[in-house]
């Protein structure tokens, strides 16, 4: 952006349509917030300062904003009174001369460069505006155009049945010069039919004043707002294509492209490869020629290169997945790393440890983490091999090369090279089977007399 812009995302509605106790901004789509979307978006845009008008109470959103944009500052709409009356709330941030952009915390597949593209009106005008084309126009504003020239939007309920046929509307997008935004923003009135101050309404006064009005277009699917459930879910089938593309054109494949869920941070390198039915949550990097196989979940997991996961497997947040490892079917893994090679093919819960290189962790191996009260570290050292069913009961440590005897549940260290067996031992009688069964039918034939006495 070529001169000093702020950014102020106005997000003080409530939202009512969602039916949610959760702050409108604060539904997620991709794994983020809505308002999330829109600040990366406005850092992206290369804003110098943003601002965040947020409704009275709403501390979580603020916190999110701040999340997000440290420097952002925040100011709390007391009244809900219309959208200039909301962007009056950060007055302070109008009065220093810099250009303004003020975006909606509902909009959260607005792009960077289309921001950048409304400010960039202002090399022309005093106002420059984003404008859309919608299937069905109900509910927006309309850009009322004479002469080739932007004059005035109008809300629907003011619209005339004239200006209601135009199609072009405003998307809610609106870049304010400097030298003249608090002026603008300070004439517009209440006198419409909801009596509220309309920041539409700054064109028209812009007009009145001399100076003219930029308008540019954006295509519906990037401009839609959320109102309801259902443009929540639209929005996010939007961005979830839009991810989609953007992994596969990194060198990607995904088999299914349409039934993988990402997260808007999701990160995967060249040949890696998603079978069908994958969902990724947020935090989730997969480096170069791994593989993601049917139905795993993975979120805040880093899974390094060649590495093979699931399919069916669940990787949580805090996990570590080293080069050319294995994590198949029915396996947790949580807060754990496993390094270069380790494998736990099948059934199993390796909950905060480490699995060192070469590792092999049997079918049904638990570690036992938590004792009701505190988290329990266990330490599976290099090359070390797990038999199948055993309970590692944490803290505790396998040494390198070391064997655990299937079935055991392991409750002391286990040095390095050594063979741990912790269950009962076998014993084997022979001939009892038939005596057995002899006893049994006896028992059972004398339950039976006794229930007819
Ligand atoms: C607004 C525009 C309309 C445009 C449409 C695009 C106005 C008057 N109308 O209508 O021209 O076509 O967006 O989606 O600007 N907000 C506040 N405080 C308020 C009122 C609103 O912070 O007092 C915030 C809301 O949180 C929301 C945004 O401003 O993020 C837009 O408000 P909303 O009520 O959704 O406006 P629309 O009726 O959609
Ligand atoms: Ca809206």
């Amino acid at each position: 952006m070529a001169a000093r812009t702020t950014i102020v995302v106005l997000a003080a509605g409530e939202g009512t349509r969602m039916r949610s106790r959760v702050p409108k901004v604060l539904h997620r789509i991709g794994g983020r917030p809505l308002i999330a979307h829109v600040l990366e978006a406005a850092k992206d845009a290369g804003a110098d300062k943003i601002a965040v008008v947020v409704g009275p109470g709403q501390d979580k959103v603020a916190a999110e904003a701040k999340r997000i944009a440290p420097g952002a500052r925040m100011f709390v709409q007391k009244e809900r009174r219309g959208t200039a009356h909301a962007l009056l709330a950060a007055r302070t941030m109008l009065a220093d001369g810099d250009d303004v952009v003020v975006v909606f915390g509902d909009t959260p597949l607005v792009r960077a460069e289309t921001l950048r593209g409304v400010r960039d009106g202002l090399n022309e005008a005093a106002v420059s505006v984003l404008g859309f084309r919608p299937a069905n126009p109900a509910g927006y504003g309309r850009l009322v155009i004479a002469n080739g020239r932007l004059i005035a939007i109008r809300e629907e309920r003011e619209a005339s049945e004239a200006e209601r046929a135009i199609r072009l509307c405003n998307a809610g997008v609106m870049a304010l010069a400097g030298k003249h935004a608090l002026d603008i923003v300070r004439a517009i009135d209440n006198r419409n039919t909801k009596h509220e101050f309309y920041l539409s309404d700054a064109v028209a006064i812009a007009a009145e004043k001399g100076l003219a009005a930029a308008v540019r277009e954006a295509p519906e699917e990037e401009v839609m707002g959320i109102n309801d459930r259902k443009q929540l879910a639209e929005a996010d089938a939007v961005l979830q294509k839009r991810l989609r593309d953007s992994a596969m054109a990194a060198g990607a494949t995904l088999v299914a492209p349409e039934t993988v869920y990402f997260s808007a941070d999701t990160r995967l390198g060249r040949d890696v490869m998603v079978e069908p039915y994958v969902v990724f949550g947020p935090g989730v990097v997969v480096e170069d020629k791994a593989t993601i196989r049917s139905f795993s979940h993975l979120e805040g997991a880093h899974v390094a290169a060649g590495a093979t996961i699931g399919p069916f497997a669940r990787l949580r947040p805090g996990t570590v997945i080293g080069e050319g490892a294995r994590v198949g079917n029915f396996v947790e893994v949580k807060a754990a790393r496993f390094d270069k090679g380790a494998k736990a093919n099948h059934l199993a819960y390796i909950g905060d440890g480490s699995v060192g290189a070469g590792a092999n962790i049997g079918a049904g191996t638990i570690f036992c983490n938590y004792d009701g009260v505190e988290k329990h570290r266990t330490e599976v050292g290099k090359d070390a091999f797990i038999g199948s069913n055993s309970s590692l009961v944490a803290p505790v440590k396998i040494g390198e090369g070391a064997y655990v005897g299937t079935g055991s549940v392991i409750v002391k260290d286990v040095p390095d090279g050594a063979l741990a067996v912790a269950r009962a031992r076998q014993a084997v009688k022979k001939g009892w089977a038939k005596k057995l069964r002899a006893i049994k039918k006896l028992r059972a034939h004398k339950g039976k007399a006794k229930a007819h006495d």
